[in-house]
């Protein structure tokens, strides 16, 4: 998710807000406070230590920005903020990923970086990482694994979506920002009033900082995770690994019918390999498996976040719309947003502030799904590598 990068921006987003943050962090903040509710009472000290804040004032969303903040001067660490597939084009084909594999270098991509810094992270814990290494590797953990969840982030069509610019009410702006932003700040306007008051869960409300999202928040627990998705937060953090393909019976291997179906196997599989000119990433693990985990949220990008429409005749023809991530560094997330006044300014610009499509999201708390998803994912993760010498309380420890 972005930073916006003027305080107009910020007041186009959300009418008034202080003008200390920025928005497009939202997103990364609420994840990481969300996973800071859930965290094993023994492991926050832990992470303050490698945050370098003092326990009174020690939060995990404020350094949920940290790696767009220095992506500037980390240019090398631009491409692990997301990962594209080469023959990924959705609305028409979600692939993730497809034949060819995955699109840039071998390890730099966010499902990598997840992996890696998981890793650097567990080696600080064996002693065999240095304190600067785990800080960083922490920093850029909890950034990652809320870039994951938004679903755009898991595709390279046009930079993700970045040049892609669509009309939302009464502004243009772009199909990522829309994603990283906009979508949020309607959440966070509409939320209604009741939220303002504390719920009775200490655990949320010690995680809560006074910011303009706090009732956000609360409704995110409320009306999803204390509820209807308390009973899929273990689902959410499983590897399971998706059903294997039943092999053929023994019968149909033998005979003519079995020696066909091998070699006709082995020619798929040449197929591949020849045609596999990307990348491979890392192997999901038993506890870790960031590519299970996108896998669904990806598939997202078909389903309702890539409109069909955007294909049109009307709507098309207006970007070079099969360039990548890759090609375009500086530019991602660099897009201003404006204010129109000029109705001509939407001249071809498909609306998506309408009832079918952000309406469609609102009602199924699309976005408050994913933040939660990230959430329980992050504290998973961090409970999983920092706390796992307390076995009765396994590795993973969600409740409230
Ligand atoms: C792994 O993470 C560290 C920082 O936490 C970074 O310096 C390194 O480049 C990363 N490697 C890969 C392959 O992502
Ligand atoms: C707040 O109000 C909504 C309806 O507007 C309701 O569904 C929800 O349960 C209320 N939340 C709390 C915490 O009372």
């Amino acid at each position: 998710m972005r930073i916006f990068s003027s305080y107009a921006a910020i007041g186009v987003a959300l009418g008034s807000i202080p003008g200390s943050f920025a928005w497009g962090a939202a997103g990364h903040e609420i994840v990481a406070t969300i996973a800071q509710m859930y965290l094993h009472p023994r492991v926050l000290p832990t992470l303050c230590g490698i945050l370098e804040l003092p326990n009174d004032r020690c939060h995990l969303a404020s350094v949920a920005t940290w790696a767009d903040q220095h992506r500037y001067q980390m240019r090398w660490s631009a491409a692990l903020h997301y990962v594209g597939a080469l023959d990924d084009y959705p609305s028409e084909t979600c692939a993730f990923p497809g034949p060819r594999g995955w699109a840039g270098h071998p390890g730099v991509n966010v499902l990598d970086g997840i992996q890696n810094t998981t890793r650097l992270l567990q080696d600080w814990v064996n002693e065999d990482a240095s304190h600067d290494v785990a800080n960083e590797a922490l920093k850029f953990l909890i950034h990652f694994v809320g870039d994951m969840h938004q679903p755009l982030h898991l595709t390279g069509r046009d930079r993700g979506g970045n040049s892609v610019k669509v009309r939302f009410g009464q502004r243009t702006t772009n199909l990522h920002s829309l994603w990283d932003g906009y979508l949020i700040a309607q959440g966070v306007r509409t939320v209604s009033s009741n939220y303002s008051r504390p719920l009775p869960y200490p655990k949320i409300e010690r995680a809560l900082r006074g910011t303009i999202y706090d009732s956000y928040i609360r409704r995110i627990m409320w009306e999803g995770l204390l509820h209807p998705w308390a009973g899929n937060a273990a689902e959410w953090l499983s590897c399971a690994a998706d059903a294997e393909p039943t092999e053929p019976s023994d019968l149909m291997n033998s005979g003519l019918l079995g020696a066909w179906q091998s070699a006709y196997r082995a020619t798929q599989k040449m197929v591949a390999t020849f045609m596999r000119d990307g990348v491979e990433i890392m192997p999901d693990g038993p506890v870790l498996c960031p590519h299970h985990w996108a896998k669904p949220l990806h598939q997202l990008n078909c389903e309702i976040v890539w409109p069909k429409a955007l294909d049109d005749v009307r709507y098309s023809g207006r970007f070079d719309s099969r360039d990548n991530h890759d090609c375009a560094d500086e530019a991602l997330f660099g897009e201003e947003e404006e204010e129109e006044d000029d109705d001509d300014a939407f001249d071809g610009l498909l609306d998506l502030d309408t009832p079918e499509y952000a309406g469609v999201i609102a009602k199924r708390l699309l976005i408050e799904k994913l933040l939660a998803q990230g959430g329980i994912r992050l504290a998973g993760l961090l409970n999983y590598i920092f706390a796992r010498e307390g076995p009765e309380l396994g590795p993973f420890v969600v409740n409230m």
